[in-house]
């Protein structure tokens, strides 16, 4: 499986694709969270552990009854942050995943209640539509990312 092996043959992308971020701030920009890969990270692994920053927050929201309010604007990047190299051969096709989870990502923001609830679960299997194309190690981390007891 292609996708599988180039997130696992080197090690770098391999910590990369799985390391876990505990931080519970969105609104940090992406540039201060550069410390936790000494090899470096990409700009889109970056906006990845803000996103995934975003997803706990609003899943502990919605787990709360309370609407999502405020929804980051920098996530408009994740069709153009420079990817790990290797990790996107063909641009066309990952922006077609990118753009269905920003799409489902406006439905989430301008939606309330249970509808957000549900639009909150359309929008993680979005995250993990692509990472089953892209990058395998974060799955069980987005799986875990469900709303319980909606
Ligand atoms: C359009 C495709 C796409 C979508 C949608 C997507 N991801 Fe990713 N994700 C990637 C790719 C590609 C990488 C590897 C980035 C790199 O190394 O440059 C990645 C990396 C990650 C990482 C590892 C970041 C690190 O520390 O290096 C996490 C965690 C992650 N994604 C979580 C999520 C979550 C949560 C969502 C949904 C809110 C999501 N992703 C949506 C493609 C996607």
């Amino acid at each position: 499986m292609k996708v599988f092996v180039f997130c696992g043959t080197a090690l770098f992308l391999t910590l990369s694709c799985q390391s876990e971020s505990k931080s519970n701030h969105t609104e940090v920009p992406i540039r201060e969270k550069a410390v936790v890969n000494p090899n470096g990270d990409s700009e889109l692994s970056l906006l990845m552990r803000s996103m995934t920053d975003f997803m706990e927050k609003s899943k502990g929201n919605l787990e709360k009854g309370l609407d999502i309010q405020d929804c980051p604007e920098e996530f408009v990047r994740l069709s153009t942050a420079k990817e790990t190299e290797g990790i996107i051969r063909d641009r066309n096709h990952f922006n077609a995943y990118s753009d269905q989870w920003l799409s489902d990502l406006e439905k989430m923001c301008s939606s309330k209640g249970q509808e957000q609830v549900q639009a909150y679960e359309k929008l993680r299997v979005s995250c993990l539509n692509c990472h089953q194309s892209y990058c395998q190690g974060p799955i069980p981390k987005i799986q875990r990312l469900t709303v319980q007891n909606p």
